[in-house]
């Protein structure tokens, strides 16, 4: 009888036919550090991720060294909204402070986008009339990054999902002597549901509208696509879906058409719906999160960005 059971038998047998062996390595660990704040607070649903103020962000570095985290996306939350002209000096003090700490043992990508900067929340600028303003969009963006480059960011991740992004900041980095700086693009980002404790942890929710003027419709692989291999072309070096989970249909069939690695980011949401299940006594939170890791690996993601990564040692990842 053919029986499929047998190489399930032990642990070590599974292990051997498992065909998805990772570990830290492979997972970013998010931070969000906010201008102004004089406590850490905690964030609904994100466990043991806060919005820290500036002066605790180094101790909070260490102690994930510590746990063998050796990716982080730091997220910096100014405290001024503005329609414009934004300052990326907080964010610069946020960069300085991790590198100091981290001194090369990790590598740090800040996430660029205009959301926590406009007093609309939306991730690009308005006219006057209400029309997004692309090419004062893709300017700031410029700004920011080259700024963040300048403070030492080992990479840069823009999340904004506006036309051209990848493209211009690839231009604006190279200029300011930043060529081996490199972009991993959230480059197939959906309109989604699942970013609800990220917009209070990073006081970013939209103001007014939503988002589906720029990010992606759910229901359209076709335009995932698109979007993905346009960030490619544009001279991005790593590829994202977002949210993870539920986009792991498309991890393959980005890497096949662009050759580039392809993470996916394990969004608040999705994170938090595993905390709530294990609050509520219906999941064991350590299983159901290394289940949700090894899903996305075996779909083919070659990173996972995960409000867990800090966790991932004692639950057993080498
Ligand atoms: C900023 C940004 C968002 C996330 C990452 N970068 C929010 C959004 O686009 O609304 C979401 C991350 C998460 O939910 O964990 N543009």
């Amino acid at each position: 009888m053919k029986r499929l059971q047998r190489l399930r038998a032990t642990a070590a047998l599974r292990d051997l036919v498992s065909e998805v062996g990772f570990g830290r390595a492979q997972l970013v660990q998010p931070l969000f550090v906010v201008e102004g704040l004089s406590a850490p607070e905690a964030v609904p649903g994100l466990g043991d991720n806060h919005r820290l103020p500036l002066a605790r962000l180094g101790e909070r570095v260490a102690r994930d060294l510590e746990a063998g985290v050796r990716q982080f996306m730091l997220f910096a939350v100014p405290a001024a909204k503005q329609a414009g002209g934004f300052d990326p000096a907080f964010a610069g003090r946020a960069i300085e402070t991790v590198m100091a700490r981290s001194g090369g043992r990790a590598t740090l990508w800040v996430d660029t986008c205009l959301c926590s900067h406009t007093a609309s929340g939306h991730c690009c600028l308005h006219d006057a009339r209400g029309r997004q303003d692309l090419p004062g969009t893709l300017a700031e963006l410029a700004k920011l990054a080259r700024a963040y480059a300048d403070a030492g960011a080992d990479g840069i991740a823009p999340s904004d999902m506006n036309d051209g992004r990848v493209a211009h900041l690839r231009a604006a980095l190279d200029a300011a002597g930043h060529g081996l700086v490199p972009i991993m693009s959230y480059s197939s980002k959906f309109a989604s549901g699942f970013y609800g404790p990220f917009r209070v942890a990073a006081d970013s929710a939209p103001q007014h509208g939503d988002r589906r003027g720029y990010q992606l419709d759910v229901r359209s692989a076709r335009d995932a696509y698109a979007a993905s291999v346009r960030c490619a072309e544009e001279g991005a070096d790593l590829l994202m879906v977002k949210p993870g989970m539920s986009s792991i249909d498309l991890i393959a069939g980005i890497g096949a058409r662009t050759g580039l690695p392809v993470g996916a980011y394990q969004v608040s949401g999705e994170y938090a719906g595993l905390t709530l299940l294990a609050r509520e006594g219906l999941a064991d939170f350590d299983a159901a999160l290394l289940e949700s890791w090894y899903v996305m690996r075996r779909a083919g993601a070659a990173f996972i960005v995960t409000y867990g990564a800090r966790l991932a040692g004692a639950l057993g990842l080498p």
